[in-house]
């Protein structure tokens, strides 16, 4: 299962639970599912992070690491919140 199918799955159960919208859980989710499988598709998720504007200076591993951390911090940017609890 990639990481969009997963987290759009987790993302419905927590929609109807807590009257939320499908598109704010989905953000809250993702950098977690993220954090999760990177290391299951280095190579797609180093893609990801030169495609986010991370230098690519770093090897594949690195990149492939770093696009949790660019999602929480794009997340930030947006006032997404952190976890369930900050809403
Ligand atoms: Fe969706």
């Amino acid at each position: 299962m990639q990481a969009w199918e997963l987290f759009h799955a987790l993302s419905r159960p927590f929609s109807g639970m807590y009257n939320l919208s499908h598109g704010l859980v989905c953000a809250i989710l993702l950098p977690y599912i993220v954090k999760y499988n990177w290391k299951y598709n280095i190579k797609m998720y180093s893609q990801i992070a030169i495609a986010m504007g991370i230098n690519n200076k770093f090897s594949e591993k690195e990149l492939a690491q770093k696009v949790t951390d660019k999602i929480f911090e794009l997340n930030n940017i947006l006032g997404i919140p952190l976890n369930f609890k900050k809403i």
